[in-house]
């Protein structure tokens, strides 16, 4: 049989189940609205819950981190350990010879503190720390601005860092390779707090809201 004729053949029986089928058009829409809801809920998982899983990956600092025994040992907070030098440039995250005086030897039990002296102090070994808001090397930041003279908080941006007793895990887009702490939390781009993303409109935003000026691109690309 000739493909022409074959379709033919079906038009024809197709054409016959219509008509049987006339009587039963209300239950078969019915299948249509389900099949198209059990359709959209599985879409919306895969994108909403099991897209954004396959997206990141997820690594675990080298040392878990505590910052609140740390903030009430030191003299001086925050600035004990992320400092400006004299030349307005920012610490960023402490070197190993600023936890020396204090980690030479393992100050208690803590299997954390251990692993930290045996592997890292003993060998003096810098931590490979990973570092959230790191941004794209085409980027311009520079704390001094921000700190010392808008006078911001650190939180505003890096949320409540300063307050954890663990280093949060350290998620990376596999496809732009940044960290989800410039993506952004939710996958929706919907932003509850400042700190939730960091990516080029979130800088512009408050730059135009604070300064009524969204800026140049030579301000953050040199
Ligand atoms: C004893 C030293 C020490 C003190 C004091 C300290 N920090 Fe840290 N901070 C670290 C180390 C080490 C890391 C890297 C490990 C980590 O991210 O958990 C870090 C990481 C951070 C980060 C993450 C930056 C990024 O993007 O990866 C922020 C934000 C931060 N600290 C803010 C603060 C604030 C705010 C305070 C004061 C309330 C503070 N720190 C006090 C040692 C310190
Ligand atoms: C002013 C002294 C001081 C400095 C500076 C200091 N620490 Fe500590 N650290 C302590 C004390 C005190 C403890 C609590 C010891 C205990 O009871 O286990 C501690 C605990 C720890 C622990 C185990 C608890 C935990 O899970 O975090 C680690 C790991 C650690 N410190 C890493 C560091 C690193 C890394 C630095 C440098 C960025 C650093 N410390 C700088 C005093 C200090
Ligand atoms: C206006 C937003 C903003 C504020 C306010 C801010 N930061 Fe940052 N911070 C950033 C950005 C953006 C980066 C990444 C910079 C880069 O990759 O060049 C960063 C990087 C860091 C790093 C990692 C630097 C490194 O590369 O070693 C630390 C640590 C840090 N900030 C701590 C702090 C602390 C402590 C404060 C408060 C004193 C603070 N930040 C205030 C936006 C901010
Ligand atoms: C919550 C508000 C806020 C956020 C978020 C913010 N900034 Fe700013 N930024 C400011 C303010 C305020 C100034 C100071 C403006 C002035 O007085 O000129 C400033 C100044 C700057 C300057 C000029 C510094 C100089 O030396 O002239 C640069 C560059 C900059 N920001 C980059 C960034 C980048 C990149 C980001 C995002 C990663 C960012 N900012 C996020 C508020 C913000
Ligand atoms: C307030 C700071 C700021 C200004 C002004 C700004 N950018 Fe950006 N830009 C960023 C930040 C932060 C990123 C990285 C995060 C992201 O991709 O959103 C970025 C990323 C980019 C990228 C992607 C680079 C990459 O490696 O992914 C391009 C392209 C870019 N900017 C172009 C521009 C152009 C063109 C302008 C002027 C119209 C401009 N930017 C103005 C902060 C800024």
């Amino acid at each position: 049989m000739s493909t022409k004729e074959n379709a033919k053949d079906e038009n024809a029986e197709n054409g016959s189940a219509d008509q049987d089928n006339k009587g039963r058009g209300d239950s078969s829409s019915g299948f249509i609205i389900l099949f198209f809801i059990v359709g959209l809920v599985a879409s919306l998982v895969v994108g909403w819950i099991v897209f954004p899983k396959l997206l990141y990956s997820r690594k675990k600092q080298p040392i878990d981190f505590n910052h609140v025994i740390h903030v009430e040992t030191v003299d001086e907070g925050c600035e004990s350990c992320h400092f400006f030098r004299e030349d307005g440039t920012f610490s960023g995250i402490p070197k190993l010879e600023q936890c020396t005086d204090c980690h030479e030897e393992a100050q208690g039990e803590d299997p954390n503190e251990i692993k930290f002296v045996e592997e890292y102090v003993a060998k003096e070994k810098e931590v490979p720390w990973l570092i959230y808001s790191r941004q794209p090397d085409c980027v311009f930041f520079s704390h001094v601005a921000h700190v010392k003279m808008a006078k911001m908080d650190c939180a505003t941006c890096h949320g409540p860092v300063g307050e954890s007793e663990h280093s949060k895990v350290y998620e990376k887009n596999r496809i732009t390779g940044y960290s989800r702490d410039i993506w952004g939390k939710n996958i929706s781009g919907f932003k509850k707090n400042t700190y939730d993303r960091m990516k080029m409109d979130d800088c512009a935003q408050c730059h135009e809201k604070e300064t009524g000026d969204k800026g140049s691109c030579f301000q953050c690309h040199k």
